[in-house]
Order: structure tokens, then C-alpha cells, then sequence
């Protein structure tokens, strides 16, 4: 089935307004669809109340939802409902994820991370501070050379007997390769190290199986979804998880507490300390119900044509240069970029003022974009099924503008 982009678009009342309005800014954040802001504000006007606790009417309907939104997600993801934890986002879970691992000592002096150069701050900082606290070495699989791709020759060289914990993202939020994340787990696991993997960029934009992937923790954010901000997810292994200590400690996650000590419950209760984002994990439940009623196979099919239609007329301006995987089949749907002689906050600004909203900056990847790829900053352009052909004419457009405001500005 092919998605028609003009109809999904009346499901997202930002889209309703009149005026035409470009949103190619997917990668930061999604837009909201209708049958999300109803459930949350079901929540909120209809049966509010804390989770687990009231044994009261109202309390039972909101217990039940969030315990559906567990059972909805963790089937997109094709997970058991029981290792998906809900969190505040990928940077929650990561950083909690890190904590988990270092408070079980899975990590001691000596030891290695490796990861790659082109990981999200959310990913790379925790593993840097935790490489820090416990003398670990941080390794990072470079990108091949002239390409956005790992250099996948180089793997089995960094992934050795020391390796205890792989970390690896599988998609980027930059240039929107698609890493052979499987093959990094094989190798990964050859040497008894775990392996964790971010697809805050990936995931209700292609499909993401688990058990495919082959790592033992996946974490995202709900927001580039279609889920509200603020909540997200961290999966877990369910034979893993079992051996963890919390990473974060309060109240619900445990059986007994005294005075001196607490013992601690089961999957996943035990990772969810405190009153939990209840009306977004009810939003995200509803999110994972409408991107698979479209279905993630023809949203990725959307997005990676519209990728390689931008990508291709945007080579064709002069001065400008794409930075993105080209190959449409490796690419989740993003093309970022920079034009000659204008900083991409500019070009972005100027966009913004014609209606197109792009993000420009180093994206939270910044050893990917300054040292890797070589520049300060990159404009970026995301691609969602609500976006049309059209939004791409209003992009070129648009730098062709600046083009022209810059040329007048320099002569
Ligand atoms: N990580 C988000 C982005 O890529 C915010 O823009």
C-alpha cells in the first residue's frame, strides 16, 4: 500500500491551519495525530488517576491503559511486554541504562566500550562519564573513508576479549545511514560483550524487530514518532534485565523496604521508581496504533523516496553538497546538507521565513559532524509520511533564495 501523504495530513491538526507549512524538521520532533491528543486528554478529563494504586474505578481505567500502552509497544517492537520499561525519553533511558549496568559491576577497570563515531550526545556522554568513573577505554568504529557508512572491516579489530559493552545507533539522526546493526551484535556477542542499541532515529520510521537486531537493550524516545514528549522507552533482554539492579530508586519498584535496606520487584516494575508519564505512554500506545494501521513498511518507503528526491535535486544547485547515505535502501528518510558560502543556521532561517522548517546545527552529534564529516554545521532535511513532493519544491526553493539574498549581500 502506498501512503497518501495529502490524507494523512488531515489526521494532524497542525496541518489543518490553511496555510501551506513544509515540515521537514521530523528528525527533532514529529507532529501529533488526533487519535493521540484524544487519548491523552481522555486521560486527563475521564480517568485520571496514579497507576498501580487506586482501587477505585478511575484508577483501575488508568492502570489498565498504561499497562495497554506497555502491551501495544512492546509488540511494535517485537518485544514481551514485560522487558519494555517506560521512560522519559532515549536520554533517560540511556543514562539510566548505564547506571543499571555500572551499580550490577558488569564493567570493571581495564575493560572496553565501543562504540562509533557517529552516536547521539544522549548515547556517547553517559558511556564517556561511565569510561571515566571506572578506567574503562572508549573506542569508536570510524566512518569508512569518503562515505557516512561505519567501516565494517575495522570491527573485528575494535570488538576484542576486553569488550564488555557495544553501543551503537541504527540509524542517524545526521546523514540517515541505516547500520548493519545485526553484524555488530554477532561479533559483539562472539566475545561475551552486551550490546546496546539507540533507534531513537529508526524507530515508527522503518521496521524495528528486537530479536533481529540482536542486541540486548534498545532504548527510543516517542517524540519523532508521533508520541507525545517526553516519555520513551528502554528494552531489555528479559534474562538480562532479571540480573540488573535499578538504575534509578523510589517508590514502586519495591517488595519490602526497612529502614536499612529494600529488596526490589520483578521486570519491568523494578526500572520504574516514582509516578511515571502516565497520559504519555497512553499517547505513545496510541502513536504504535496508528503508524501501524499505515504500516512502517510503506512509511519508510514514503520517506526514503522522498530522501533521494531531495537529495538528487538539491545536487543539482550549485553549491550546494548533500550529506546523507545515498543509497535510498540504507537511508530512513533524512538528507542534511550545506550551501557555499551560507552557515546553515542561516539557511534555515531564511527557510523557516518561507515556510519550510528544517533544523540546522551539528544535531547532537558533534564528533560525527565536525570531526568526521568535516564541517561546523549541517542544514538537515527529515522526511515523514505527512510530506509531499511539494515540500521538497519549497525547499529548493527556498535555497535558492538564500542563494540570492547571500550573492546580493557579498557583491
Ligand atoms: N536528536 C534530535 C535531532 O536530531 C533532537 O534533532
Amino acid at each position: 500500500m502506498k501512503v497518501n501523504p495529502e490524507s494523512i495530513k488531515k489526521d494532524f491538526p497542525i496541518f489543518l491551519k490553511g496555510q501551506p507549512f513544509a515540515y521537514l524538521d521530523t528528525a527533532a520532533t514529529s507532529q501529533t495525530p488526533q487519535v493521540v491528543l484524544d487519548v491523552m486528554d481522555a486521560y486527563y478529563t475521564k480517568f485520571r488517576a496514579n497507576i498501580h494504586r487506586g482501587l477505585y474505578e478511575v484508577g483501575e481505567d488508568a492502570s489498565k491503559a498504561y499497562d495497554d500502552a506497555r502491551v501495544k509497544v512492546a509488540r511494535f517492537i517485537g518485544a514481551e511486554s514485560h522487558e519494555v520499561i517506560f521512560t522519559a525519553g532515549a536520554t533517560a533511558s540511556s543514562n539510566m541504562l548505564v547506571s543499571m549496568l555500572e551499580y550490577s559491576g558488569i564493567v570493571k577497570e581495564g575493560d572496553e566500550v565501543v562504540t562509533t563515531a557517529m552516536e547521539h550526545h544522549a548515547s556517547l556522554i553517559p558511556l564517556q562519564e561511565l569510561a571515566k568513573r571506572n578506567d574503562l577505554d572508549l573506542k569508536h568504529i570510524p566512518l569508512a573513508e569518503d562515505s557516512v557508512a561505519l567501516d565494517y572491516s575495522v570491527v573485528e579489530k575494535f570488538i576484542t576479549d576486553k569488550t564488555k559493552i557495544v553501543s551503537i545507533m541504527l540509524a542517524s539522526n545526521v546523514t540517515g545511514v541505516i547500520n548493519e546493526v545485526a553484524r555488530i551484535s554477532e561479533a559483539a556477542h562472539k566475545v561475551g560483550a552486551l550490546v546496546i542499541c539507540d533507534v531513537t532515529a529508526a524507530v515508527g520510521h522503518m521496521s524495528v524487530d528486537v530479536k533481529t537486531l540482536g542486541a540486548d537493550f534498545v532504548y527510543f524516545s516517542g517524540h519523532k514518532m508521533c508520541g507525545p514528549t517526553g516519555i520513551g522507552v528502554l528494552w531489555g533482554r528479559a534474562d538480562v534485565l532479571k540480573k540488573l539492579q535499578p538504575g534509578v530508586y523510589g517508590g514502586g519498584i519495591v517488595e519490602e523496604v526497612t529502614l536499612a535496606r529494600a529488596t526490589y520487584r520483578g521486570i519491568p516494575e523494578r526500572f520504574e521508581a516514582g509516578t511515571p508519564n502516565i497520559a504519555g505512554a497512553i499517547g505513545l500506545g496510541a502513536a504504535v496504533g496508528y503508524l501501524e494501521e499505515v504500516g512502517v513498511e510503506n512509511i519508510h518507503e514514503h520517506s526514503k523516496a522522498l530522501a533521494d528526491m531531495a537529495a538528487k535535486l538539491l545536487e543539482e544547485i550549485p553549491g550546494v553538497r548533500v550529506i546523507a547515505e545515498r543509497d535510498s535502501l540504507k537511508n530512513v528518510g533524512i538528507v542534511s546538507f550545506v550551501v557555499k558560502g551560507i552557515h546553515p543556521h542561516d539557511v534555515a532561517d531564511i527557510l523557516g521565513k518561507e515556510g519550510v522548517a528544517i533544523r540546522a546545527g551539528h544535531h547532537c552529534a558533534m564528533p560525527l559532524v565536525t570531526d568526521a564529516l568535516g564541517v561546523p554545521a549541517v542544514a538537515r532535511a527529515s522526511f515523514y509520511f505527512y510530506n509531499t513532493p511539494e515540500d521538497i519544491d519549497a525547499l529548493v526553493r527556498g535555497i535558492k533564495k538564500a542563494q540570492e539574498i547571500f550573492n546580493n549581500f557579498s557583491k
